[in-house]
């Protein structure tokens, strides 16, 4: 009984080794992903300008933009491991000072559930405002924690 607890153990400790084994990045793909991720967030973003600057008052096209930077705010900070320092545009800062990090990630997901609302509701004066709001979010963690 206590040999066949042990097997199972064993067997099961193997399992979630080989399992972390197909998941494994390199550090450098890993950057890579996320550097692809903040260009479409750009994207994102862009698009999301133009919409405001155009005073369009169709805004509801453009929740599936805001749901994108939604999903995406919240998968930054796995983005980040210990490990991905080099070749990036990232500052010490967001390894150093990660509740910081983590909380300027959790600030545009804040700002991005107000502008998915705001173009459920096809509202363009809410959703000018949220725009503003979600950029202001990108741009400030940028400051801190992104190299120029
Ligand atoms: C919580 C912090 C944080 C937030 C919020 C954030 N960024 Fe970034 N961003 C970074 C960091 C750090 C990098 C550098 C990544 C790297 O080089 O590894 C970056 C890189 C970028 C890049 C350059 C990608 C490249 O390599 O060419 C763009 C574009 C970008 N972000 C756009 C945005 C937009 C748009 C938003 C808001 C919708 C946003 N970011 C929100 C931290 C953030």
């Amino acid at each position: 009984m206590r040999q066949a607890i042990l097997v199972i153990g064993l067997l099961s400790l193997f399992g979630a080794a080989a399992r972390a084994d197909e998941v494994e990045l390199a550090p450098s793909t890993l950057v890579s992903i996320r550097q692809a991720g903040y260009l479409l967030q750009g994207a994102n973003l862009g698009d999301l300008k133009r919409a405001v600057d155009s005073r369009t008052t169709e805004v509801k096209p453009f929740k599936a933009n805001a749901e994108a930077i939604l999903a995406w705010s919240k998968v930054i900070p796995a983005l980040f491991p210990k490990g991905t320092d080099k070749d990036t545009k990232a500052l010490p800062a967001v390894w150093s000072d990660r509740a910081g990090f983590e909380k300027a990630a959790a600030g545009l997901s804040a700002a991005a559930e107000t502008l998915v609302k705001a173009a459920d509701a096809n509202d363009p004066a809410a959703f000018a405002t949220a725009f503003k709001a979600t950029a202001d979010a990108c741009g400030g963690c940028h400051r801190p924690y992104r190299a120029k």
